[in-house]
């Protein structure tokens, strides 16, 4: 089985499709990103996709892809919603009618969803499927890819990792007669396993950031309750709002993370932010992946898929194809 890893920034599909076969093409426009990509799988993923001709891709059955989303609302309303370019789902879409791969899996935000009041998943959905999850697609366009396609919204929390994220998968398959199921027992777990003993010095945080926590901690109704909580965790820490998670999960990792010191999640009793080590845990990826300890880092995990999911997922994908 070979595979293709697009938009790859940490490579949390190439972790889990790895057991089954082999990548033969990865991209990424990231330069930094791509570097922490290199010492980990030594192949060098930096290009950019919408310039890259889907030609020189090696063949290959399996498609992954966690893309940016974007609206299809300028192009679309031009185009009566039909047209996906300008955006980077275009370039699946044209890798997938040049190579008609086997399978493919694409992830995304559950915002995805609700993205210009659904349009953006129905052009997304109209391009790609013939079926949607087991149902004729009967809005599917002229030039539609025809794949069998499921999808559904998964919570890493459910896959035994303490984080509530929650994102999009889009399963594809060629074959038309299959079918294909998302159930899974969830495997809850507890974030104190995740975390370092040992702590770095530079993950204290600052007394300004400490006060801004207790102001908006102290306004809180069930401030008695949770004030002493062992793993209680503030996050996005302004002067106007504060976050809290008192449930023993991290709140779900961005790419803002690499924007500013106040949007990683803060541990309130230790006084200190998650480390990028942990936060690559709380994304299921092993102690031995290579990080930069760089401010990027936080951008990169905030940006990645959790492992654990694709791995569940690529089982079920190569018991079908
Ligand atoms: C949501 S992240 C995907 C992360 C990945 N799934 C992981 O496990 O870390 C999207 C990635 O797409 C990359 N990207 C954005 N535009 C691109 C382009 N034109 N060509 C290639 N990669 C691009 C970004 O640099 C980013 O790393």
């Amino acid at each position: 089985m070979k595979f293709i890893d697009l938009f790859c920034g940490l490579g949390g599909f190439r972790l889990a499709f790895e057991k089954y076969g082999k990548c033969v093409f990865s991209s990424d426009i990231d330069k930094s990103v791509s570097k922490v990509y290199f010492k980990n799988f030594h192949e060098d993923p930096l290009n950019d996709i919408t310039i890259h001709d889907e030609k020189l891709i090696p063949k290959f059955d399996i498609l992954c892809a966690g893309f940016p989303c974007q609206a299809f609302s300028i192009a679309g309303h031009r185009k009566g919603f039909k047209d996906t370019r300008g955006t980077l789902f275009f370039d699946i879409e044209r890798i997938l009618r040049h190579h008609r791969p086997k399978a493919f899996i694409l992830e995304n935000v559950k915002g995805l969803k609700s993205h210009d009041q659904g349009r953006t998943l129905d052009i997304i959905l109209n391009k790609l499927s013939k079926k949607i999850n087991g149902k004729e697609n009967k809005n599917k366009f002229k030039d539609c890819l025809d794949y069998n396609v499921f999808y559904k919204v998964l919570n890493s929390r459910d896959f035994g990792l303490p984080q509530n994220r929650e994102r999009i998968f889009i399963v594809g398959f060629r074959k038309s007669n299959i079918n294909f199921s998302f159930d899974h027992t969830p495997v809850n777990v507890s974030l104190n396993n995740y975390l370092n003993k040992d702590i770095n010095k530079s993950l204290k945080i600052k007394s300004n950031v400490e006060s801004q926590i207790s102001l908006h901690l102290n306004k809180r109704k069930d401030y008695k309750k949770i004030k002493n909580l062992k793993n209680l965790l503030a996050y996005e820490v302004r002067k106007s709002r504060c976050s809290f998670r008192f449930d023993n999960l991290s709140p779900t990792l961005t790419a803002k993370m690499g924007t500013g010191g106040n949007n990683v999640p803060i541990l309130v009793q230790q006084k200190r932010k998650l480390s990028v080590r942990e936060c690559m845990r709380l994304q299921g990826f092993p102690d031995s992946y290579i990080i930069d300890q760089k401010s990027e880092s936080y951008k990169q995990v905030g940006n990645s898929v959790p492992v654990p999911i694709v791995k569940f997922l690529a089982k079920k994908i190569i018991e079908k194809v």
